[in-house]
């Protein structure tokens, strides 16, 4: 039995992090399945991800603690490499990741959902990260994503204080997209899957790879790596017609992947 559900739509797919008892919280095997959860994608047909939680009440309650209150250093050490090896593998997947956070997204969590490409939120999201009034760092990227995504400041705000904060100020400092009624988000999430889906995918993953391997870069060498990119997708079919069809004033034939 998996503590992931993973299912496959038209072109996007959905991956539920199932453990609602203990509010989804991340042990060691609910990251095993979500590492074999990635190994399942068939990048051929799946052109976004959603990866969301089990229940009303939380997306991720963080990691085990649990599991995590015995470890001793060398043992704590490999579970931070293993949760931050599987959430770049996230961060780096070829398509999209929409995290549709439908409640607490506290340490882990709020690791989570940083590690995807955009984050949406319910209207009774909670972001925190908690770890050091648990006498620890966060231990899933969060000190690294965080600050390059709501700035230096705010982020070290967060992290020292452990503050938990709603959907609205996680949308006010730039961490979530946006946010909805609670019973919208999945359907907002589906519509800006397919949304992606609708567009040239080897031009998605491209495009997705530029900004990423950019940002760990400077300025000269990431737009080197987008002149590459932007490069290799003139020998592509999608190109072709896409350009094509503009200049014929029709609609493009659908993308190829
Ligand atoms: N680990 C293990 N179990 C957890 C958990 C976690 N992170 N979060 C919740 N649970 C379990 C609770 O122990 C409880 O289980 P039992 O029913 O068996 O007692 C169940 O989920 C329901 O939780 P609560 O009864 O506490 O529910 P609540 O509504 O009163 O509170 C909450 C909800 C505020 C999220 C609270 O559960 C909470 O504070 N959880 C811990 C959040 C946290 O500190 N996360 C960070 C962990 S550290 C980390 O993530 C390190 C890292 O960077 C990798």
């Amino acid at each position: 039995m998996s503590f992931v559900r993973y299912e496959q739509k038209e072109q996007y797919a959905v991956a539920t992090i199932d453990r609602e008892k203990a509010l989804n919280a991340l042990n060691s095997q609910v990251l095993e399945d979500l590492n074999t959860m990635l190994d399942g994608i068939n990048f051929d047909e799946v052109r976004a991800l959603i990866i969301t939680g089990a229940g009303q009440k939380s997306f991720v309650a963080g990691a085990d603690i649990g599991e995590m209150s015995g470890l001793s250093k060398a043992e704590g050490e490999a579970f931070g490499k293993r949760g931050n090896e599987i959430f770049r593998r996230i961060e780096t997947l070829p398509i999209p990741v929409i995290a549709a956070v439908n409640g607490f997204a506290l340490g882990g969590g709020c690791e989570l959902s940083m590690c995807c490409d955009i984050r949406l939120a319910a209207e009774n999201a909670k972001f925190a990260q908690p770890e050091v009034g648990l006498g620890i760092t966060p231990g899933f990227g969060g000190t690294q994503r965080l600050v390059r995504l709501i700035g230096v400041g705010k982020a070290k705000e967060m992290l020292y204080t452990c503050a938990q904060i709603d959907a609205q100020e996680a949308y006010r400092i730039g961490l979530v997209n946006a946010v909805y009624p609670a019973e919208e988000l999945m359907d907002a999430a589906e519509k800006m899957a397919k949304r992606i889906a609708r567009n040239a995918p080897i031009a998605v993953r491209a495009t997705k790879k530029a900004a990423n391997d950019g940002l760990q870069t400077d300025m000269d060498a990431a737009v080197a790596i987008e002149s590459s990119l932007f490069g290799s997708c003139f020998e592509t079919e999608d190109q072709k017609n896409a350009m094509g069809a503009f200049l014929e004033k029709r609609r493009p034939d659908p993308f190829v992947n």
